[in-house]
């Protein structure tokens, strides 16, 4: 995106707090002294068949970049693309799914607007609220934090092995179930503790969301290939070679930026680069916390997290993989 971005204009405006700078998916515009509001959108196609799961996935996806910014989500629109061809029954089940997802994380549907598409889409565009002093974008990981990650890898790997009839009934509902789940459990611990950095792991896969964070904050991330949470069956399928497109474009983006100071087994390399949806938090910590985080986040959030690397100073590298 970086490439088509610099040809637009750039806005200076002294309450933009966060803005396009840094990869950050969500904007934060200063209203008074305290606060913020964050602004964000995102959709995309079905990525499951049941209307009502896309809705709830594609709207879990749409929140997390308010959760990824420290905020809350206070409202919603609907941005939805939808097919004459299809009964409109369809459309309704994916909102409906949009809505009660949006209800869940304690926010409102307040409109939004359909255009006619060949291909489905959805998503949402979500303001949130955030205390200035709570931002937590991914431009601000501190040498010495650790990395921990709120859900497991895998998903992008999974839903292809669905599309091509080849995964388990068992990996294709814990791959829906962990998309579904709203990052708002580990967002709230995450405030509760404190961090300094924070992005959710998305389309440009574990290590392209790593990359935005070291790059943004100045830093070099080194992730522990063997500490990654993962869902087991993306595991087996990878060494099948079932690796959606978006992983290789993932790899061929981050060329040249990545050292491996260790043999990572192939199929973990390719789980690394797996573009995930609605994917978990990133979270940057100061390692005196990270216990009291982790500890936390068991108790609290419902997929699993692991501390899986650290923020050093820079190096020669942006990303090391041990
Ligand atoms: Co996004
Ligand atoms: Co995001």
């Amino acid at each position: 995106m970086a490439q088509v971005l610099c040809h637009l204009p750039k806005f200076q405006d002294e309450n933009l707090i966060v803005g396009l700078e840094t990869s950050d998916d969500a904007a934060v515009y200063k209203i008074d002294e305290e606060r913020g509001i964050i602004l964000t959108l995102d959709f995309f196609t079905p990525v499951v068949d049941d209307p009502y799961m896309f809705g709830q996935i594609a709207a879990a996806n749409s929140l997390s970049d308010v959760y990824a910014m420290g905020g809350k989500p206070v409202t919603a629109m609907n941005i939805a693309c939808f097919p004459n061809c299809l009964p409109i029954e369809i459309l309704t089940e994916i909102l409906k799914g949009g809505a009660d997802k949006v209800k869940e994380a304690g926010a409102v549907v307040v409109g939004g607007h359909t255009v006619e598409d060949d291909e489905p889409k959805f998503g949402l565009s979500v303001m949130g609220m955030v205390d200035l002093d709570k931002v937590t974008p991914n431009s601000k990981a501190q040498p010495g934090d650790l990395l921990i990650l709120t859900k497991p890898l895998g998903l992008g790997i999974i839903n292809t092995a669905v599309k091509a009839d080849v995964a388990s009934h068992g990996a294709a509902q814990k791959a829906i179930m962990t998309m579904a789940y709203l990052n708002k459990d580990a967002a709230e611990a995450a405030a509760i503790v404190g961090i300094n950095a924070c992005t959710d792991i998305t389309g440009f896969g574990l290590l392209g969301h790593a990359f935005e964070m070291a790059e943004g904050s100045g830093t070099t991330i080194e992730l522990w290939a063997d500490l990654l949470p993962i869902i087991s069956e993306s595991a087996e399928l990878a060494k099948l070679g079932i690796i959606p497109a978006g992983a290789y474009n993932n790899r061929k983006h981050l060329e040249g930026k990545l050292l491996f100071t260790s043999k990572v087994p192939q199929h973990i390399e390719d789980i690394m680069f797996d573009p995930q949806t609605s994917g978990g938090l990133l979270l940057a910590v100061a390692e005196s916390k990270a216990d009291q985080l982790m500890t936390l986040l068991k108790s609290r959030n419902k997929t699993e997290c692991a501390i899986i690397g650290k923020v050093k100073a820079k190096t020669d590298y942006p990303i090391e993989i041990l």
